[in-house]
């Protein structure tokens, strides 16, 4: 497969498809989430820090979401949520030493073939290249949403025979390296109201109680008397090394 690798600030007419990969890739709930405020700020101040994959054509195929910040290396100082994430970026910008990531997407029809690792490789290089000590990532486990009954705890430690993930993103993160850190149990919140949710997912939500909806990790609440339904996304943060440096904590 041949593409070209260049960031967002060096493509910046690859905006657009930026956006419908997302509509493409995520579960429409998702894209109701807290924290969706500051996700305009990758397009403008951190779009050095998008990274695009691109078929000789100019088709978007790939997409890695990153943003820097400051971090000590303990697991109790990396942030609880996406949204703190993102404030924290946006708050410190002038010496970050970590960069984290945020997402990653391929496009459906190139979905298969092994691109989600080098996502994962270009995200390292850029780290080692603004001399970050450590490429974070609040990692989301692809598969869960097919056991949304299991607590997110013990679906990432399953293991295959060989030792590695269940889950196939998380086992990406692992054949490269990375280090489970400590789970983010609520990275991205969504609440709408009822007739926003049935929207969002195509189903009916008679009465109030949890419901098993596509693409979500667990259950999400429904309350008829409160006309709003919940969903916590939960997330594990994982470190990789990035070359050249020593990580930290
Ligand atoms: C997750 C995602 C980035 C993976 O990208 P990809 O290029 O299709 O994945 P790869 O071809 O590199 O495969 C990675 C692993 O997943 C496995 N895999 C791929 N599709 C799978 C599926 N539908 N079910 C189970 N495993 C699958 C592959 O077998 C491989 O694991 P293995 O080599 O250990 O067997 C892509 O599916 C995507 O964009 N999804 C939507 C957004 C998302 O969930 N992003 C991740 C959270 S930020």
């Amino acid at each position: 497969m041949t593409f070209e690798v260049a960031t967002l600030k060096q493509r910046p007419e690859l905006a657009d498809q930026v956006g419908r990969l997302a509509e493409e890739g995520w579960p429409a709930f998702l894209l109701h989430g807290s924290g969706i405020a500051h996700w305009n700020r990758l397009f403008d101040d951190f779009a050095e820090y998008q990274i695009l994959f691109c078929d000789p054509t100019d088709n978007l195929i790939a997409v890695g979401h990153t943003i820097p910040f400051v971090w000590n290396g303990t697991p109790d100082d990396l942030p609880s949520t996406m949204d703190g994430l993102m404030e924290r970026a946006i708050r410190d910008r002038s010496n970050p030493n970590t960069l984290s990531a945020l997402a990653a997407l391929v496009a459906k029809s190139h979905r298969g073939r092994g691109l989600s690792a080098e996502i994962l490789r270009a995200m390292r290089s850029l780290a080692a290249e603004r001399g970050m000590h450590s490429l974070v990532a609040p990692v989301r486990p692809t598969l869960k949403s097919s056991y949304p009954l299991t607590s997110f705890e013990r679906y990432i430690g399953w293991r295959r025979d060989d030792n590695s993930p269940f889950d196939p993103w998380l086992r990406v993160h692992w054949r490269l390296g990375a280090q489970f850190l400590k789970v983010m149990p609520e990275s991205l919140i969504v609440v709408g109201k009822v007739s926003e949710w049935e929207d969002w997912t195509g189903m009916g939500f008679p009465e109030s109680d949890e419901y098993v909806v596509p693409g979500a990790l667990q259950p999400i609440t429904i309350d008829r008397e409160q006309d709003a339904g919940r969903y916590e996304d939960p997330n594990v943060w994982m470190r990789h090394r990035v070359a050249g440096k020593e990580t930290i904590g």
